[in-house]
């Protein structure tokens, strides 16, 4: 296989998209991987890459601006890119990247995969977990409560090694 020129770039507001960002570098190898965040990423650059993994935390439901904009701004588009997201919610988040979806679409871009996991909230204080919590039914107080435990922590070890096992995955298969 002909080595493969691969961008890793991201946007992290507190660190855990970034860690995942560098398990996905760490477990490629044999090609030439670059990793910058985002705001490093000039839009002229990308084109000269095989494939982009493109990663953000989700803030209001969606990734952040500054990896739509890039995309927006990048006027020759490279033809693979995979998404990573970390997120606080139970659920994942599907449509996270769909602001750049039409674009993507529009030039022919194939996404190789999907990579997903939680992370914990690190700007949410204790009092404003509880402040948000204060007027719900106790049931759905003991599900929240559950679940901020679950998340407290992540990534972890165990989703760093999910990460790099999904990227080389991505790579195996091309
Ligand atoms: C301002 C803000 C808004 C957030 N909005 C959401 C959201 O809509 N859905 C969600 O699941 N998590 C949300 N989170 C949690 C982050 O997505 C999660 O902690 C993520 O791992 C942060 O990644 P980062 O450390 O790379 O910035 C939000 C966090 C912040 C700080």
């Amino acid at each position: 296989m002909r080595k493969l020129k691969i961008l890793i770039t991201y946007y992290s507001g507190t660190g855990n998209t970034e860690k995942i960002a560098y398990a996905i570098k760490e477990s490629i190898t044999g090609h030439d991987v670059d990793l910058f965040p985002v705001k490093q990423v000039d839009s002229t650059i990308l084109s000269s890459y095989d494939i982009v993994f493109l990663g953000s935390g989700i803030y209001g439901f969606a990734i952040n601006r500054k990896i739509t904009s890039l995309i927006k701004k990048t006027l020759d588009l490279p033809s693979k890119f995979v998404y990573f997201y970390t997120h606080e919610s139970s659920n994942p988040w599907p449509d996270a990247f769909k602001s750049i979806r039409g674009i993507l679409e529009k030039n022919n871009c194939e996404v190789l995969g999907e990579f997903e996991c939680c992370g914990e909230n690190l700007k949410a204080t204790e009092e404003q977990r509880q402040a948000a919590m204060k007027n719900l039914p106790p049931e759905k107080k003991k599900e929240m409560n559950e679940h901020y435990k679950m998340v407290k922590g992540r990534p972890n070890d165990e989703d760093l090694e999910n990460a790099k096992k999904f990227a080389q995955l991505i790579i195996k298969k091309l």
